[in-house]
Formats: structure tokens, sequence, C-alpha cells
């Protein structure tokens, strides 16, 4: 019998590395990085992961990391856990975070939902999902991330209280983004306020003249 497999939320990429990020990939890795396996449901115990009790954040899809890195080092007291399928970007977060010293990032490399299955329910206070792929045909909807299973799952890892937070720069996909979480019983719109740096596919945007939309819903 074959297993079906799950629908991606990206377009399986190959881009070159260059000596910064392959001198962070070989230095780092070993201390920093987490390899998610597809189908692996071992349980991730992020405390242990950190070595210390902190708050954690889930970054879903963190491109090449410069947002992150600056979230984390503005915000010493929490852990943050980045997540991505691109190899220059885990090699990018990687060199920032020797740079600039950072402690509270582990990077992931795969994709976030598998990770995010291996998580202990209530365990995150924020997960962040800043410029998701739109997938703007209709026949690629499907690709998208925030839909209602992937939403209904971070809902569950998120602790009560714990803020989802996510932006997009394509109105349609902020529409339905707004639909879905409105749907999800798991969650509430929060006011919480939307500060965070901007991020390289945000400028994209901004310099398209496209609007910036914010969604922030918190867990009941
Ligand atoms: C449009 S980019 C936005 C990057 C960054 N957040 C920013 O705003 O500049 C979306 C990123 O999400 C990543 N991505 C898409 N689906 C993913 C998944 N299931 N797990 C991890 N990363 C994913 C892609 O590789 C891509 O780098």
């Amino acid at each position: 019998m074959t297993e079906t497999r799950p629908i991606r939320t990206f377009h399986p990429r190959r881009g070159r590395m260059g000596a910064r990020h392959a001198d962070a990939m070989a230095e780092l890795w070993p201390a920093y990085g987490l390899t998610v396996e597809d189908g692996d449901r071992t349980p991730l115990d992020l405390d242990e992961l950190f070595g210390r009790p902190a708050p954690k954040v889930l970054e879903i899809g963190f491109g090449m990391g410069d947002t992150t890195a600056t979230m984390a080092g503005a915000d010493p007291g929490r852990d943050y856990l980045a997540v991505e399928v691109h190899t220059p970007g885990i090699g990018n977060l990687l060199a920032l975070i020797g740079e600039r010293a950072l402690t509270n990032i582990r990077v992931a490399h795969g994709d976030a939902m598998e990770l995010a299955r291996r998580l202990a329910p209530d365990s995150l206070a924020a997960v962040h999902v800043f410029f998701p792929d739109p997938w703007p045909k209709a026949r690629h909807h499907k690709r998208r991330l925030i839909q209602p299973d992937n939403v209904r799952l971070l809902a569950q890892r998120l602790r009560p209280g714990g803020l989802l937070h996510c932006a997009t720069d394509w109105p349609h996909y902020a529409e339905a983004m707004d639909r879905v979480l409105v749907a999800e019983a798991g969650l509430e719109r929060s006011e919480a306020g939307s500060e965070r740096p901007r991020t390289k596919f945000e400028e994209r945007g901004v310099r398209a003249g496209r609007p910036i939309t914010d969604l922030i819903f918190r867990r009941v």
C-alpha cells in the first residue's frame, strides 16, 4: 500500500550556499540545527532543546532569517524555534547567530507542519507566519499554509493566551486567512500590537504597492 503524501506548502528549490553560509553550517549546525524528517513523530522537548524553561516562539518560513535574528536579539527572555525548507536561509540564519552571538534561536530544516506535529500541546507562547507563500492561483490554494487543518494544529500547540501572528501582502490571501482564523474555535482575534521588524518579502510587497495585513489571534 502506498502512503499518501501530504500536500506541500513549498516548491523544493535548490540554492547556492556561499562561503559565509557554508562556514556557519559547518561551525554552528551541530549546536543550533535540527533536521525535520517527514513522518518522524518523535516528541520534541523544547526546554531540553534550548537548555532552559523559557517561553517558546515558533517562526514558520523565516526566509533568510534577518527578521528572526532581530526579534530574537531584542527578546532574550524567549526562545525562537525557526523553521525553513530553503537551504540558503538556513546558512544565513546560522551566520547571523554566530555574528550576533545569539543563544536563543534553534534552526530547523524541513516542513514546519511536520515539526509542529512533534511539539507538545500548549507548548508555544507564539507562532509567527510572516508572508507565507501566497499561491495566488486557485488550483494552488490547497498549498497555502494558513488553512483549517494547519491552523487547528498550530492553535493546539499554543498555550492558552498564546498568539498566532500572521502577515501577508496579498489581499486575497489576507481575506482567506481571516476566514480560516475566525472559523477556528480554539482562537479569538487579539488586540495585541503587531509591531515586528519589516521582513524581506514585506519590502518586496511594499515596493510593488501591495497593502500589508497583520492578523493576530490568541488561543482561548
Ligand atoms: C514568501 S517567503 C517569506 C519569508 C520571510 N518570512 C519573509 O517575510 O521575508 C515564505 C517562506 O516560507 C517557506 N516555507 C513554505 N512552506 C514551508 C513549510 N511548510 N515549512 C517551512 N518553511 C516553509 C518557504 O521556503 C519560503 O522561504
